[in-house]
């Protein structure tokens, strides 16, 4: 069963911005979704949560991979093909909510 914990409130991030939280989970606001992901980069575990968000892609620091956020799946032409994990995120009042599964 799903097992969702508060990482963060709603109006810690505004759209188009990256948070970390727990650690090891982002979290990003694409024009108002949230959408959560692993913060280490498949490919050499750089930091994803200093990439670049542009619309629902983000853009690892170290090697310039390019993962859409809300599937995880790997942009083609990068230096990796894997993706990067999500997790399922919910609002509950103003708590963001993450589960890892
Ligand atoms: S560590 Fe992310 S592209 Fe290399």
């Amino acid at each position: 069963m799903a097992n969702f914990q508060t990482v963060a409130q709603v109006s810690d991030l505004a759209p188009g911005q990256l948070k970390l939280v727990r650690g090891d989970v982002v979290i990003a606001n694409v024009d108002g979704e949230l959408f959560a992901f692993s913060s280490r980069c498949p490919h050499d575990k750089g930091p994803l949560d200093k990439g670049k968000l542009t619309g629902e892609v983000v853009i690892c620091p170290l090697h310039f991979a390019q993962f859409n956020v809300r599937t995880g799946q790997a942009l083609p032409g990068g230096v990796t093909k894997d993706p990067v994990p999500t997790y399922a995120v919910r609002i509950e009042g103003d708590d963001i909510q993450v589960s890892k599964g």
